[in-house]
C-alpha cells in the first residue's frame, strides 16, 4: 500500500492517509480508570460506554465501513456478580436507545458471540436491533458481547462436523475460506487495525483466527478517556506500517 506523503507524521492528518477498512477496538481499562478516582469499577463501565457512543459515531463519521468493539468476553463472567450485573445493566440501556433513538441511522449494527447466556429481554433487544438496522447501508458495527475467539472456532468446527455427519461436506473442502465462512463474522473482511487502549499487550481471545494480519495499535490510554484525537493517532500509526502479508 502506498500509503505515505512527503510530509513528517506529526503533519499527516487522516484526509492523507488510506484509513483501514475494519477496525477492531478492545475496549479495556475501564476499572482502573474508576479506581484512580476512587469511584466503583461500574462507574468505568459507565463512562467506557460513553466513550463508545462517541468514538463508534466518529468511526462512521470518517468513512470506516467495519468496526468491532470487544464490550465482554466469555471469560467476564468470572468477574463478581454486581459488576457483571452492571454491564448487563449498560447493555440493556444502549440497546434500548438504539431502538429508540437511531431509527434514521445508517449504521448496521451485529452481534457477534455466544447469544444462549443472556437475558431473554436482552436477547430479543439484540434481535429487534439488528432486523431493524439490517437493510442500512452504513458502517457494520458488531459488537462483541459474550465472545470468545476460541469459543468461535469450537463453534465453527462443531457446525463443520455436524454437516461432515450428515453428508453435506465432504472434509476435503475444508479450506480457510470455507472456516471464515463458520465463523460469526462470515462475509466481512478480516480486521486491518486492531486498536487496545490501557496498555495491555494481548489479545485476550478477540478475533483469534480473523486477526492473524492485522496491524496491533496497543495504547497507554485508558478506555474511557479515548477520544477521537488517540483514534486519529492509530489510524496514522496504521498508515506507517508496512504490511507485507509474508511477502517481501
Ligand atoms: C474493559 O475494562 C471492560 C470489560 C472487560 C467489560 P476493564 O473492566 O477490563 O478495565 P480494567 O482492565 O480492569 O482497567
Ligand atoms: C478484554 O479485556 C475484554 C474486553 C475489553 C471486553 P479484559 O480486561 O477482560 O482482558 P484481560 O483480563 O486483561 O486479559
Ligand atoms: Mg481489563
Amino acid at each position: 500500500m502506498a500509503l505515505f506523503k512527503k510530509k513528517p507524521a506529526q503533519e499527516l492528518s487522516i484526509k492523507d492517509i488510506q484509513l483501514p477498512e475494519h477496525i477492531g477496538i478492545i475496549m479495556d481499562g475501564n476499572g482502573r480508570w474508576a479506581k484512580k478516582r476512587g469511584l466503583p469499577r461500574s462507574a468505568g463501565h459507565t463512562a467506557g460506554a460513553q466513550t463508545f457512543r462517541k468514538i463508534a459515531r466518529y468511526c462512521s463519521d470518517i468513512g470506516i465501513k467495519y468496526l468491532t468493539v470487544y464490550a465482554f468476553s466469555t471469560e467476564n463472567w468470572r468477574r463478581p456478580s454486581d459488576e457483571v450485573d452492571a454491564l448487563m445493566r449498560l447493555f440493556k440501556d444502549y440497546l434500548q436507545e438504539a431502538i429508540r433513538d437511531f431509527k434514521d441511522d445508517s449504521i448496521v449494527l451485529r452481534f457477534i458471540g455466544d447469544r444462549s447466556a443472556f437475558s431473554p429481554e436482552l436477547l430479543s433487544l439484540m434481535n429487534e436491533n439488528e432486523e431493524e438496522s439490517r437493510e442500512r447501508d452504513g458502517m457494520v458495527l458488531n459488537i462483541a458481547m459474550n465472545y470468545g475467539g476460541r469459543a468461535e472456532l469450537v463453534t465453527a468446527i462443531r457446525d463443520m462436523a455436524n454437516e461432515v455427519k450428515d453428508g453435506s461436506l465432504d472434509p476435503a473442502a475444508i479450506t480457510e475460506e470455507l472456516v471464515s465462512q463458520h465463523l460469526y463474522t462470515k462475509g466481512q473482511p478480516d480486521p486491518d487495525l486492531i486498536i487496545r487502549p490501557s496498555g495491555e499487550n494481548r489479545t485476550s481471545n478477540f478475533l483469534l483466527w480473523q486477526s492473524a494480519y492485522a496491524e496491533y495499535v496497543i495504547m497507554d490510554v485508558l478506555w474511557p478517556d479515548f477520544t477521537q484525537d488517540d483514534l486519529n493517532q492509530a489510524l496514522i500509526e496504521f498508515a506507517k506500517r508496512n504490511r507485507r502479508f509474508g511477502g517481501v
